[in-house]
């Protein structure tokens, strides 16, 4: 349905004539496949399954999606024991039946900021009587999720936000006041042995440039590591609601993971046109794809969303985004054609 919209002046594009439009034009898959980058979009089930332009754009761009809420904690066992499946199977199902895989995000999400904003962990974790119970709680949690996803997830964010968002702490929350940095360095572990050929990150916010939360979230991955969690990558959020970073400042960071063995991904990028310029919005994501091809380290860019008719930021900004690459009626906006720019190398 999507491919079809690109030839719609020809109704023969629907039948058998197709070659009266010629090839469709490479999709931003095709063209990052070429580059040896990966390009996945967060999705939910609901519009995947109501609105076939939606659904079509999901399986016609991206290599990989992201679950944008149904992996969560507070979606999967919202109650001790009661486990609701329904929107990450939907999703998963629609990955498989279109050859796509899923990052899987996320096992873990404590950030004591973030939990004043968005219900994202149930109370039932926050309020166990001692930390072995609560300990045993993060086991059941991750072992449900990685056991049932392992053979559609290549990549999980296994940690997400571990450090305080106000600062370069690590995050004083619930988790890690009762367990220390241990249960993060135990979540890697539990979910390499349950899915060993998955690759793990911690995915942070607010980290794209040089300053001390990187240097924070550098410390905190080689304490980690050095007390064995098997960490692959880390993923840079980039909500970029102020624009973008500059390009030396983000590919700085990007080499200074490589430099210790890590891939980067980029994992939740959006770039909101809160003065209508989409022109500027364009050229600021064609940099954050050429940042992304110019550091070796950089694996894979995800964007949060599709369509600017479905966007977080509309809800967290409190007015109109327009933050991703298609408009509210599914056109390619100059971003679009920014990024396929930056893919093709010109
Ligand atoms: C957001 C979703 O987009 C919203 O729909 C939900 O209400 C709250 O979470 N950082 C993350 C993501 O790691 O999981 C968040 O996603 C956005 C910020």
């Amino acid at each position: 349905m999507y491919r079809a919209t690109v030839c719609a002046p020809l109704l023969a594009c629907a039948t058998a004539l197709v070659s009266a439009c010629g090839d469709p034009p490479p999709t931003l898959g095709d063209l990052a496949s070429r580059r040896g980058l990966l390009v996945g979009a967060a999705v939910q089930s609901q519009w995947l399954a109501t609105e076939p332009d939606y659904a079509a754009a999901a399986a016609a761009e991206f290599h990989s999606l992201t679950p944008e809420n149904a992996f969560k904690w507070m979606a999967t066992e919202p109650s001790h024991g009661t486990f609701t499946w329904d929107e990450a199977d939907a999703v998963a199902d629609f990955a498989v039946a279109h050859h796509r895989t899923l990052r899987g995000h996320t096992l873990v999400w404590a950030n004591s900021y973030s939990a004043q904003l968005f219900a994202i962990l149930p109370d039932y974790v926050a309020q166990a009587p001692d930390a072995a119970t609560m300990q045993g709680y993060l086991d059941e949690h991750i072992a449900a999720v990685v056991t049932r996803y392992a053979d559609v997830t290549d990549r999980w964010d296994v940690v997400n936000e571990p450090l305080s968002t106000a600062d370069a702490t690590v995050d004083a929350n619930v988790l890690t006041d009762t367990l220390g940095e241990a249960w993060m360095v135990r979540a890697f572990e539990q979910a390499h042995a349950l899915d060993p050929e998955a690759r793990l990150y911690v995915n942070e916010a607010l980290i794209d440039g040089p300053g001390p939360r990187h240097d924070a979230l550098m410390a905190l991955v080689a304490r980690l590591r050095a007390a064995g969690a098997p960490i692959h990558g880390v993923g840079l959020q980039s909500h970029f609601l102020f624009g973008a970073p500059p390009s030396a400042d983000l590919e700085s960071v990007m080499r200074d993971w490589g430099s210790v063995g890590l891939e980067v991904a980029i994992t939740e990028l959006d770039l909101p046109a809160l003065d209508g310029d989409l022109d500027v919005q364009a050229s600021a994501y064609r940099s954050v794809f050429e940042s992304c091809l110019a550091v070796d380290a950089c694996s894979e860019i995800t964007l949060w969303g599709i369509t600017d008719r479905h966007t977080w930021l509309d809800g967290f900004l409190g007015r109109p985004a327009r933050p991703l690459l298609f408009d509210a009626d599914m056109q390619r906006k100059p971003a679009y054609d920014a990024v396929a720019a930056a893919l093709r190398g010109r």
